[in-house]
């Protein structure tokens, strides 16, 4: 709903030049230690779990866990997390991508996806869109479908949507909030 929203909006604080200059951080440390909004956010998420018909929640490392976990739960459904690499102990699936310096790798186990799963990706922020893509690329040589992928915030002014549209195929993209 449009109250939800404007809840979880004004519980995202901007925070000027972080981490570096030039760079507005948007801080959810607010809306996690605010139950009403932590409550709302969760239940949006869990209301698309249900219309995606998701099997599995995969939260990305570190943010993304955080907001994940708790949808997992409240669907009745499972949670599986894709790490940062050399996190996970068991037989992995790995899947680097490009950071505007350099490059980022990100892990899952392959046990934890299968054939016939439709798995739902969360994250806070959806920027460039290079750490949602990677996931989707696990997902699919997990064998599991991918379901939709849903985010706190789209960063609009970076062209996010965009990169992420091929690897999305037919799911869809949701933001609860857009900057
Ligand atoms: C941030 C954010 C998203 C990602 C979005 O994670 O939480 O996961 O960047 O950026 P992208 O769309 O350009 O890939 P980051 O790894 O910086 O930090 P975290 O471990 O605190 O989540
Ligand atoms: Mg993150």
């Amino acid at each position: 709903t449009e109250d939800a929203r404007e809840l979880l909006l004004s519980r995202i604080k901007d925070v000027a030049d972080y981490p570096k200059p030039g760079v507005m951080f948007k801080d959810i440390t607010p809306l996690l230690a605010d139950p009403e909004a932590f409550s709302a956010l969760t239940d949006a998420l869990v209301e698309l779990a249900g219309r995606y018909g998701a099997t599995k929640i995969v939260g990305l490392e570190a943010r993304g866990f955080i907001l994940a976990a708790p949808v997992a739960v409240q669907a009745g459904i499972g949670f599986v997390p894709v790490r940062k690499a050399g996190k996970l102990p068991g037989a992995t699936l790995a899947q680097s991508y490009e950071l505007e310096y350099g490059t980022a790798e990100i892990e899952v186990h392959a046990e934890d996806l299968s054939a016939g799963d439709r798995v739902m990706v969360i994250d806070d922020v959806l920027a460039t869109g290079g750490t949602a893509e990677a996931s989707l690329s696990l997902i699919r040589r997990a064998g599991a479908e991918v379901a939709g992928v849903a985010v706190l915030m789209e960063l609009s002014f970076l062209p996010g949507r965009a990169k992420l549209a091929p690897a999305l195929g037919d799911a869809p993209l949701d933001a609860l909030i857009v900057v």
